[in-house]
């Protein structure tokens, strides 16, 4: 649930920015608010800070909060325009150059790269005292392989967490796996032949590409909106054409996407899930950031629009509680048997020790604690990340205002080139992912994506301020 301040000042917000109250008005005093909404003083206060933190009210000494017009933020990116075509894809090669997880570094770049929270965001304790505690308690855990699907107990949870969000999906056609990117995998296995082609988002996270890479497959490209995700009717008319042909699969991150932060609204999911069947076309949902959310409501995967369980949902615990747990899930609906097979041929089993901690630090309450202040972490991060660039990027530099998640992508003026400027940052210890990453065809070469996730210390605000000034020089 979302904390009573906050939502008081999620109203009062939406309010300022429908220009119901006008910039400059007095807002209510904090004793108004409080008694208005039922709240304690504190909470009124709370929501009264909230709001001046995201510029959106002014307090004066002495007569109170006055509402402010929202600030002026770089325009965003226009939709994408890749050409309607299959393309093999070879992108894994510059993919590890640029993250060899855990590759030896002589300095430690300053995190805008990969995407991940900080890791003093993360419940990292609590983790670390269950799993010591069932490893010393459990020994079968460690000694036995555990089953193919994965504990029942964090198979019940996740079934019953989508229930919350009116999506329903049964514990029995739930796999745990390793991560998210061993889902995916295994949903691209079960629904393509190698030579098949598969649609994704223009720009899409890079794992897509490794992974379509790596099983033989194909990818074509689909326009994407910064705010609002894929265009279901540019896919409508590519399924038609020949091209449309070839295409087995559609993959993509519907809610608040990777690397735009992008959400599709309901009635295009809605849409896409109906596409989709007409075309026999097998859609893959990867919502590992559906529960990250800026606004109050979760918003709906594509799985809810389809009680017939034939989308393929995959998602994990990367980005919301510990990314070296590698506990990712998949909801195989309809391809449950194919892909248990291929699951067991993969890996077997996911580590039943690890399962077990997530379990039971999921079963708890503080989970939905943390992630209320988490989702309230990332909003702050990513709208100062906004700021940083306003001010420090070349003039011309477009913005997407993400719905959810820590990722922003950001687009220089016509002409910069971020693989250059990788090379140039990295050379100083900044890193960040450059746009060339998130394509089948080396396109975005202007734009890159920046890792939100860590709180504003000094470094991290001059790790950004340096790389505008960096973006500037060749501009
Ligand atoms: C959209 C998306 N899907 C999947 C993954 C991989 O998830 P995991 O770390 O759980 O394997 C990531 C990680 O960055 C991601 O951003």
């Amino acid at each position: 649930m979302t904390p009573a301040y906050q939502r008081i000042a999620d109203d009062i917000a939406t309010q300022i920015r429908s220009g119901r109250i006008a910039a400059g008005s007095r807002l209510p005093s904090v004793r108004e608010l409080a008694a208005q909404h039922r709240v304690s003083v504190a909470t009124a206060i709370g929501a009264l800070r909230t709001l001046e933190f995201r510029e959106l009210a002014e307090a004066r000494p002495r007569s109170g909060y006055f509402a402010r017009l929202p600030p002026a933020s770089a325009p965003e990116p226009p939709i994408s325009r890749p050409p309607a075509r299959s393309r093999s894809v070879r992108i894994s090669d510059v993919v590890a150059q640029m993250f060899s997880a855990g590759a030896p570094r002589t300095r430690s770049p300053a995190p805008l790269g990969a995407a991940l929270p900080d890791p003093e965001l993360l419940p990292t304790q609590a983790l670390q005292r269950s799993t010591a505690r069932l490893a010393r308690t459990a020994p079968r855990l460690l000694s036995g392989y555990g089953s193919l699907e994965g504990s029942p107990r964090l198979r019940r949870w996740i079934a019953a967490r989508y229930l919350r969000s009116s999506t329903a999906i049964d514990a029995s056609e739930l796999l745990i796996t390793n991560g998210g990117m061993e889902a995916l995998q295994l949903a691209l296995r079960a629904a393509c032949e190698p030579g098949d082609t598969v649609a994704v988002e223009s720009p899409c996270y890079y794992g897509f590409l490794q992974i379509i890479e790596a099983l033989n497959l194909k990818a074509c490209e689909i326009p994407t909106h910064p705010r609002t995700g894929l265009s279901v009717e540019v896919l409508e008319r590519v399924l038609t054409s020949p091209t449309g042909r070839a295409i087995k699969a559609c993959l993509l991150c519907p809610t608040h996407s990777n690397p735009l932060g992008a959400t599709m609204p309901d009635t295009d999911k809605a849409a896409l899930v109906a596409l989709c069947r007409q075309h026999k076309v097998t859609l893959i949902e990867d919502d590992l950031y559906g529960e990250l959310q800026y606004g109050e409501r979760r918003p709906l995967p594509l799985r809810h629009f389809d009680p017939e369980g034939e989308v393929m949902l995959c998602s994990s615990f990367s980005k919301t509680l510990a990314p070296g747990a590698r506990i990712g899930f998949i909801a195989a609906g309809a391809h449950t048997e194919r892909v248990r097979a291929l699951k067991f041929a993969a890996s077997v089993s996911t580590a039943p020790l690890m399962q077990e901690a997530v379990a039971e630090l999921l079963e708890g309450s503080l989970y939905d604690r943390h992630l209320r202040r988490l989702r309230a972490a990332c909003e702050q991060q990513v709208q100062q990340a906004m700021r940083y660039v306003a001010e420090s990027f070349p003039d011309g530099t477009r913005v997407a205002q993400p719905s959810g998640g820590f990722l922003l992508w950001v687009q220089l003026p016509e002409g910069a080139n971020t693989l250059d400027l990788y090379r140039r940052a990295a050379a100083e210890g900044l890193e960040f992912a450059p746009g060339p990453l998130f394509s089948s065809r080396g396109g975005f070469a202007d734009s890159l994506r920046l890792n939100c996730g860590h709180r504003m210390t000094p470094r991290i605000e001059a790790a950004f301020r340096r790389l505008g000034e960096l973006a500037q020089e060749r501009s």
